[in-house]
């Protein structure tokens, strides 16, 4: 799946305008509020997350986007951002820092796009710090059973719609397998079209002596 979606980036602000005064909004403030030190945002879009960080938590955020024309709608953010804010090239599969590089990781709706979201995972874990925290929002696979069909129905049309956004996949549960222990913070059930809730809020942390597992996702 390329990484080009110009018509995406163009529509993606007023798309989840509503979504963003309706609850999301509140979520970064209440996750992203807790990033500090070195952060590594993979996935920052129109930098949507950048005025929801602490100016005096944070040292930098490298902000991970491979979709150049997501990089340029989030330039004016960037630039008046309070803290040195620096937008990469690349992925979240194969990120551009060595391993123990950040005190953070903020992934805020975006392992619904990855194509391989448990490399991504891993690579989430290998640039974190000891100790440092992995900041996530994301849509995931409904525990309901007939939301969970809807999702799979809509999917193979809402991925190419959609930015390749998979509505059915089972976030946490990739979390997990990665060794990392999950606090769930936030739940919302409700969103912009039916097959996208429940939307989950919070961090995670890796476990010591923890090793990696397989997950399947879609
Ligand atoms: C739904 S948008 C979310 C943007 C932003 N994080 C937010 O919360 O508004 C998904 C973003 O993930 C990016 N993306 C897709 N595949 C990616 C990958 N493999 N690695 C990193 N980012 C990716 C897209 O270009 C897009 O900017």
């Amino acid at each position: 799946m390329g990484h080009r979606h110009r018509i995406v980036a163009a529509i993606y602000d007023q798309m989840t305008e509503a979504d963003e005064r309706a609850f999301l909004g509140q979520l970064r403030s209440e996750i992203v509020g807790l990033a500090a030190g070195t952060v590594i945002e993979v996935g920052a879009g129109t930098g949507r997350n950048l005025p929801h960080y602490q100016a005096g938590l944070v040292r930098e955020v490298k902000a991970v986007e491979p979709d150049p024309y997501m990089r340029r709608r989030a330039a004016p953010r960037a630039a008046a951002a309070s803290f040195p804010v620096e937008f990469v090239e690349g992925t979240a599969e194969d990120l551009p820092f060595p391993s123990g590089y950040a005190d953070s990781v903020v992934a805020t709706l975006v392992l619904c796009s990855v194509d391989q979201p448990q490399q991504a995972v891993r690579e989430f874990r290998r640039v974190l710090r000891p100790g440092g925290q992995l900041l996530f929002i994301e849509h995931i696979r409904s525990d309901d059973v007939w939301r969970a069909r809807l999702q799979d129905l809509v999917a193979p049309v809402w991925q190419r719609v959609a930015a390749n956004c998979h509505p059915n996949r089972p976030t946490l549960t990739v979390f997990r397998a990665a060794g990392f222990e999950v606090q769930e913070k936030r739940r919302v059930a409700v969103g912009l079209f039916p097959w996208i809730p429940p939307i989950v809020a919070g961090l995670a942390t890796v476990m010591d002596g923890m090793t990696l597992t397989t997950a399947s996702a879609h």
